[in-house]
């Protein structure tokens, strides 16, 4: 079996993170979502995996490299256009030949644990598994309407009036059989390719499509609010540790992770949390659920349920920042100069709450 991992795409409900960013390569909990893919794969026992790039191309293969880190060898596969998921399928069947395989979005964040499904699949007669779960507003996804007997009856992408609440999740399994169905689909009202009419076509062409109904936390990282979400739930899955130096003065929370070359002075960090490589807190107050990346700096500030990138300075900041994502190489600091007054330097799309 191989892994097909789309990260491609522009990420515009992202700006401005991903004006200069691939939106697959921010991290939740200190670590890119497409690296946690990458492992959920690996953890399954696929070892041959396929990265689907788009513009963004350049920066992807620098992060992930070879796999060697995880153990796994990666193919990259350039997409010609983002013209959908059926369409990154299309341009990918070299690589998939007439494999079984599992299509991981790269912008999916889910509860751990789910490679016994991916093997359950490999070892079945189905020619496709999808994954389903409850959402509170399906009309963003792609939706399935199931029978009485729980098979799959329609699937429809991101529909006004949705039949059920069961949105597709973004990892699919799939044998030769999707080959026939990206070939026989068109473009679809949005002008893409949608993965979901390809397995509506395997439905009604009677192959057969099991539908997994996963009943754990799962999120698409589309907006600013559902990577903090992300980052909420994974660091509630991180196992703590300490690496870095925590002095005396500081009250370190037993749910704190602290990497390698991390200091903590005379702060107070409550978990869970994560502090990156390198960061330097001082006269501080961190607070649960935050996750400061690598060699940031942060004095004499209050931070909570925030992500801040790496390279960041909170310096001698008055007020408590909370709900933030904060991208790299920023710089919130007290000015002296006058007069007294918020002075910004903001990228296209920013969005900043005043008190
Ligand atoms: O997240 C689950 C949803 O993903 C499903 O419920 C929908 O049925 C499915 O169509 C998809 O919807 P999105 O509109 O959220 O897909 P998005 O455009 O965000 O793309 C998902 C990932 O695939 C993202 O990492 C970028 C990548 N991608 C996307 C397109 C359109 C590609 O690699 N190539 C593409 O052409």
């Amino acid at each position: 079996m191989k892994g097909l991992i789309l990260s491609g795409g522009k990420g515009t409900r992202l700006y401005p993170l991903t004006y200069t960013r691939a939106k697959q390569l921010i991290p939740v909990a200190n670590e890119p979502v497409l690296f946690r893919v990458i492992r959920a794969i690996r953890d399954a026992g696929i070892h041959d995996i396929g990265i689907v790039v788009g513009d963004t191309a350049a920066e992807i293969r620098e992060a992930v490299g070879d796999g060697s880190r995880w153990g796994v060898g990666i193919t990259y596969i350039p997409q010609s256009a983002p013209a959908g998921l059926a369409h990154a399928v299309k341009e990918s069947l070299p690589f998939i030949g007439d494999d079984r395989f599992v299509m991981f979005l790269g912008d999916n964040v889910i509860q751990g644990g789910i490679s016994s499904l991916i093997r359950q699949f490999a070892d079945s007669h189905w020619n496709s598994q999808i994954v389903l779960t409850a959402v509170n507003d399906p009309r963003q996804y792609g939706v399935a309407e199931l029978n009485g007997d729980g098979s799959i009856k329609r699937l429809i992408e991101k529909p006004k009036e949705p039949p059920s609440n069961l949105a597709l999740v973004g990892i699919y399994m799939f044998d030769r059989h999707i080959r026939e169905a990206v070939h026989a689909i068109k473009p679809s009202f949005r002008n893409e390719l949608e993965i979901t009419d390809a397995i509506q076509w395997l439905v009604d062409q009677g192959h057969a499509v099991h539908p997994y109904i996963h009943k754990g936390w799962w999120i698409d990282t589309g907006k600013p609010g559902d990577m903090l979400n992300a980052n909420d739930h994974v660091l509630e899955e991180v196992s703590p540790r300490i690496e870095g130096a925590v002095d005396a003065a500081s009250k370190v929370d037993f749910r704190v992770t602290v990497e390698r070359g991390a200091v903590i002075e005379n702060s107070v960090v409550r978990g869970p949390t994560i502090i990156g490589e390198d960061t330097v807190i001082r006269d501080s107050y961190i607070g649960p659920f935050t996750s400061i990346y690598h060699h940031c700096l942060i004095e004499f500030s209050e931070i909570e349920h925030s992500i801040v990138l790496e390279n960041s300075k909170i310096l001698d900041v008055p007020y408590r920042i909370a709900d933030s994502i904060i991208g790299r190489n920023a710089t919130i600091t007290r000015s002296e100069i006058k007069p007294k007054a918020i002075k910004m330097n903001l990228g296209d799309y920013s969005q900043v709450g005043i008190l």
